[in-house]
């Protein structure tokens, strides 16, 4: 076994690692440095290669055919992986080929910009309605408990059609889900019952796909619930696949880039007071928040035959973990990496991933991102840390658990 001494790269299945982001990106650096193609065996994870360059990151997303999806999309620990695949789950993450172009044209047409066009005003007001409460609780407050973690579920579930009602236990299932390397988040210690969280999800999401079957309406989950593929409807693991990636993949990552980037906007006020001042750099500094939280830290491959990377030779079925925090923050692809810069352009990051699987959801994320801070830095007097910022331990998707603030509004 090697160790994080041995191999820098190890932090990346290290879940507690992500807590401390100096140390982190002092690893990774050494890895880009010395490395950054390494293999990483860590007890109770399969060995998997990690690269850390963002060159090598694109040249595997783009050879899709040698580098799959399937079956392991993402790092867990050996036992969690052998419990996905024993359970079947069937998202888009896990396609590869055809397969995946006709499930992603399900959902595509949804997050066009010019559909999401149809949702902005929803958006804007729901970016009213939360600035409205941190404005009612007072001038202080955990802006991730106040605001971060429910505003992207409620645009989330209006998108998806989902009852008000049942907001709050989505909320708790879509955060054991992706938080379950959390203790605070867990919902028991061990993989069997983080996988009834899941479980729970798939007997929410059969009844709503029989509701709209019987009763369609013009919401996503009417979309997903009546879609075909290759004249036949999805069967119900794939229907019920489809609504929770749609509702954990827009969730949490949100979530973390607006949490993360009003942090970030906080330590660099000369940042916040040019966005106050000229609020038309918006989509510029969206994206750089984006960029600057990574909300998504990795995804993985598996190699579909021999093939090399960097002189390293990787055999057919070794796992591949692809480091979107390392290659945002990469020296060679970016000018001062680690200066928060909300007008940096060119600014390519791959946060979204890149090629076949590029986030589906990036046009309504930038949407509601913008639209928060629009409202929020339209109202905002004066705004600074109450205490010490906390990051989640995971591997996966993540960012704040706390982050708290005092504040004046108009
Ligand atoms: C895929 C990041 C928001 C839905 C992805 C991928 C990343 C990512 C890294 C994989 C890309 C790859 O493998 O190359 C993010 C970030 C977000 C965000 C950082 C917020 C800032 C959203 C939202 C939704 C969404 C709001 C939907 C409501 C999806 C879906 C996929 C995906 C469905 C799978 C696409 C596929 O496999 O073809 N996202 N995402 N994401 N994302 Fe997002």
């Amino acid at each position: 076994m090697t160790t994080a001494e041995a191999v820098p790269a190890a932090v990346l299945a290290t879940p507690a690692a992500y807590k401390d982001p100096e140390a982190l990106y002092a690893a990774l650096a050494a890895a880009r440095r010395d490395d950054p193609v390494s293999l990483v065996e860590v007890e109770g994870y399969t060995p998997f290669w990690a690269v850390t360059r963002y060159a090598d990151i694109i040249k595997v997303e783009r050879a899709a055919k040698t580098f799959t999806n399937s079956p392991r999309p993402v790092l867990m620990t050996a036992e969690q992986d052998r419990l996905q695949q024993q359970v079947g789950i069937d998202t888009l993450i896990h396609m590869d080929g055809a397969k995946h172009r006709q499930y992603r044209a399900i959902g595509v047409n949804w997050f066009k910009p010019s559909a999401l066009a149809q949702l902005q005003e929803q958006v804007n007001a729901l970016a009213k309605r939360f600035v409205d409460k941190l404005a009612a609780a007072g001038g202080e407050c955990d802006f991730v408990q106040t605001v971060g973690v429910d505003y992207p579920l409620y645009v989330i579930m209006s998108l998806l059609g989902i009852p008000e009602d049942d907001f709050a236990f989505m909320l708790k299932l879509t955060q054991e889900l992706v938080g379950n390397d959390d203790p605070e988040l867990q919902r028991g210690t061990s993989d069997e019952e983080n996988m009834m969280a899941m479980l729970d999800m798939f007997a929410y999401f059969q009844k709503l796909t029989e509701n709209r079957r019987a009763n369609p309406t013009d919401d996503l989950a009417s979309a997903i619930a009546n879609a075909t593929v290759d004249g036949a409807p999805l069967d119900d693991i794939q229907t019920v696949s489809y609504y929770a990636i749609v509702a954990t993949a827009g969730h949490d990552t949100t979530s973390s880039s607006i949490t993360g980037g009003l942090q970030a906007l906080i330590e660099n006020p000369d940042q916040l007071a040019k966005l106050r001042d000229n609020p038309d750099l918006m989509p510029t500094a969206v994206e750089e928040m984006i960029r600057w939280v990574t909300p998504v830290k990795e995804f993985m491959r598996t190699a579909a035959e021999d093939t090399e990377l960097h002189g390293k030779t990787i055999k057919a079925g070794d796992a591949v973990l692809l480091s979107y925090v390392s290659a945002n923050r990469d020296e060679d692809a970016f000018d001062d990496p680690f200066a928060f810069n909300i007008e940096r352009e060119p600014n390519k990051h791959l946060a979204f991933g890149h090629g076949l699987h590029f986030c589906l959801g990036a046009p309504l994320a930038r949407m509601e991102i913008a639209a928060f801070f629009t409202e929020l830095l339209s109202r905002l007097d004066h705004i600074e840390l109450a205490g010490e910022p906390q990051l989640t331990a995971t591997t996966f998707v993540g960012g704040l658990k706390h982050l708290p603030i005092r504040y004046s509004l108009r």
